[in-house]
């Protein structure tokens, strides 16, 4: 009798003790993953995968033209063409990309590439990296730094050539159009305040603007390149200005937002119109408005950049030298040309 008692409680409590523990593991397998959102755990190839292991630092995802510049580092650096990519992205923050690439440091990462969101402030983690031996391809956006062995080589565009295109652009127009001596009001939407596509851009533009004094440049605000703060920016300048002639604007997601507030304020716009627009980026919605007339000039930056990160790390793989900087090819687009390039655009 004791013996049956004593199997009862066993069997009682051993049925409790199952039950108390499933109940603590059932709410978390559901409310586990929550815990985690947010927390990047990557995972480094074997050493017999035998991959070159790049962690790549994206600076955002603000503009179309990002989307397609991360499109072309991922068809770039493939598990295919021999890479283990680890991305991340910083959400247009400095301080995001300095832990992704400390992340990078601590995984023995062969090669680190970075998109830096601003010029300044990389010194400290730069020099972690030179520290650790992992060799530095910066790309599209500059670092200001004085030590440049601090990285191996730089792939991006001329933002400052861009600008002066711009001008150059504008100076072209007006002749034709026999407005050479008009006086000519301009507002600017720049981007993210202290990057090179900014900075660069603003500079070229000013270059050419200072040898003409009936240019006057009203205001220059910042859309932070994206289409909501562009449209804000550009709405608060035609409420201070009726007399706007042209719209300098640092990248296609600004121009649409820019174009929207004009709609809505009732100002016309391009070709035909009041404000004549001149973009940045040459993306495939931009470069149809060119064809229709919305946008008079689109200076391309191009996002094409993941083939060179790839043909570099390959030279440098094989112990070929490499050159400081690399300038990758750009147009300028106006209803004139931008038939022929339509069909191919991608992004
Ligand atoms: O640095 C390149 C610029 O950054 C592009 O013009 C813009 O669209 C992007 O956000």
């Amino acid at each position: 009798m004791k013996k049956a008692v004593e199997k009862c409680k066993e069997l009682i409590f051993g049925h409790v003790g199952v039950f108390i523990v499933l109940l603590c593991i059932i709410p978390f397998l559901f409310v586990g993953p929550e815990l985690f959102r947010g927390i990047e755990v990557e995972q480094a190839p074997s050493e017999s995968e035998d991959l070159i292991v790049v962690g790549v630092s994206q600076l955002g995802s603000e503009s179309g033209w990002r989307t397609a510049h991360t499109l072309s580092i991922q068809e770039a650096l493939t598990k295919d063409a021999g890479y283990f990519l680890i991305f991340n992205n910083a959400r247009q923050m400095q301080e995001n990309q300095i832990k992704a690439i400390r992340g990078f440091i601590s995984q023995r990462a062969d090669y680190i590439v970075f998109a830096p969101v601003v010029e300044t402030g990389w010194e400290t983690v730069l020099q972690e990296a030179k520290d650790a031996d992992i060799p530095v391809i910066i790309i599209d956006r500059m670092v200001d730094v004085k030590d440049d062995s601090l990285y191996t080589t730089w792939i991006g565009t001329d933002a400052r050539e861009e600008g002066k295109k711009a001008g150059r652009w504008l100076e072209r127009y007006l002749r034709k159009k026999n407005r050479a001596s008009e006086e000519i009001n301009i507002v600017v939407l720049q981007g993210t305040p202290g990057s090179t596509a900014a900075l660069g851009r603003t500079e070229g533009f000013e270059e050419i603007a200072a040898l003409h004094d009936n240019w006057y440049i009203l205001e220059s605000m910042t859309g932070d390149f994206t289409a909501a703060k562009g449209k804000e920016a550009m709405r608060e300048m035609l409420q201070r200005y009726p007399s706007i002639n042209v719209l300098v604007s640092q990248n296609d997601d600004m121009t649409m937002g820019a174009i929207e507030a004009m709609r809505e304020a009732g100002v016309s716009f391009g070709e035909n119109g009041k404000v004549k627009v001149i973009s940045f980026d040459a993306t495939r919605d931009a470069l149809e408005m060119v064809n229709n007339g919305q946008i008079n000039v689109d200076i391309e930056c191009n996002p094409k950049q993941g083939a060179y990160i790839d043909e570099i790390i390959r030279k440098l793989e094989s112990g070929e030298p490499v050159e400081k900087s690399y300038i990758v090819e750009e147009n300028v687009f106006t209803k004139d040309n931008v038939k022929e390039f339509l069909d191919s655009r991608t992004y």
